[in-house]
C-alpha cells in the first residue's frame, strides 16, 4: 500500500521506517521537500519526499503526525486529496477533552478518519515489546472500512492488538487516554518506557 506521512518527526519518522520495512511504499509530505537532512534520512530508508499536496494526493492511506494545533489549517489546505481515504490522526493537543478540532477538520476534508497512534510514546512504535509481552494499540473512528485498514497497519508495526473504542463519538476518550499516558510517563515520572496492555478474563 502507498502510505503518505505528513509530519515525519518522532511519530511519523518511526512509522515510516516500520511500514517501509513491512513492505509498504512510503511518501513523506514535507513543508520543505528539498531539506537536505530529510532527504538523507529518506534515502537511507528508501522512502520518497514530496510536497504535502503531492504526497496527500498520491497516497492510498494518510498519516497525520504534525503538531495538533496545525491540523485544522492543514486539512483545509488539502482540497479533495483525503476524500474517501483512510486517514490516521496521531495528533494530540493539550486542552479540554471532547474538542477534537483536528479530527473534525480532517473529516470535513473528506477523510475516513481514525484516531490512532496517539496514546503511547513514539518509543513504543519503535519497539512494541516488553520482554515476552507486546504493547496494545487503540483506535476510534466512524469508518469500519478505514479501521480494518488501520488495524492491518498497526499490526505491521508489530502490535498484536488494536482495540476499537468505537465511532467518532469515542475519539475524545482516546484523546483523554493519551493524557493518561503523558501524565504517568512525564508528570508522575514513570518514564517513557511504559505502554498500555489490556488484560481480559
Ligand atoms: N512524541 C510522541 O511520543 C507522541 C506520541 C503520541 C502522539 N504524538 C503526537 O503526534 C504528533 C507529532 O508528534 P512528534 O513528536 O512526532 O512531533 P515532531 O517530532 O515535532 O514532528 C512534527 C512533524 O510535523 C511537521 N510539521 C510541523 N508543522 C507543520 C505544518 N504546519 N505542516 C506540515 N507539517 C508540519 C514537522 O516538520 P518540519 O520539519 O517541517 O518542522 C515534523 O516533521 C503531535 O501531535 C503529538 O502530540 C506524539
Amino acid at each position: 500500500m502507498t502510505i503518505t506521512i505528513i509530519g515525519a518527526g518522532n511519530i511519523g519518522g518511526t512509522l515510516a521506517e516500520k511500514w517501509k520495512a513491512a513492505g509498504h511504499d512510503i511518501l513523506i509530505g514535507a513543508r520543505n521537500p528539498n531539506d537536505a537532512e530529510t532527504l538523507t534520512w529518506a534515502q537511507g530508508i528508501g522512502v520518497r519526499v514530496l510536497s504535502i499536496p503531492e504526497a496527500a494526493d498520491q497516497g492510498e492511506a494518510v498519516l497525520i503526525a504534525t503538531p495538533g494545533k496545525v491540523v485544522a489549517d492543514l486539512a483545509a489546505s488539502l482540497g479533495t486529496a483525503l476524500s474517501g481515504k483512510p486517514v490516521m490522526d496521531a495528533t494530540n493537543m493539550a486542552g479540554p477533552l471532547g474538542t477534537a478540532p483536528g479530527f473534525d477538520a480532517l473529516k470535513r476534508a473528506g477523510g475516513d478518519v481514525v484516531k490512532v497512534f496517539n496514546c503511547t510514546g513514539w518509543e513504543n512504535l519503535a519497539d512494541v515489546r516488553y520482554g515476552d509481552q507486546v504493547a496494545d494499540m487503540f483506535m476510534a473512528g466512524g469508518s469500519e472500512g478505514a479501521k480494518a485498514t488501520v488495524r492491518d497497519l498497526v499490526k505491521a508495526v508489530g502490535f498484536t492488538e488494536c482495540h476499537d473504542l468505537g465511532a467518532d463519538d469515542k475519539v475524545p476518550i482516546l484523546e483523554g487516554f493519551a493524557l493518561v499516558w503523558i501524565d504517568l510517563a512525564i508528570f508522575q515520572k514513570m518514564g517513557r518506557g511504559m505502554a498500555f496492555k489490556l488484560l481480559r478474563r
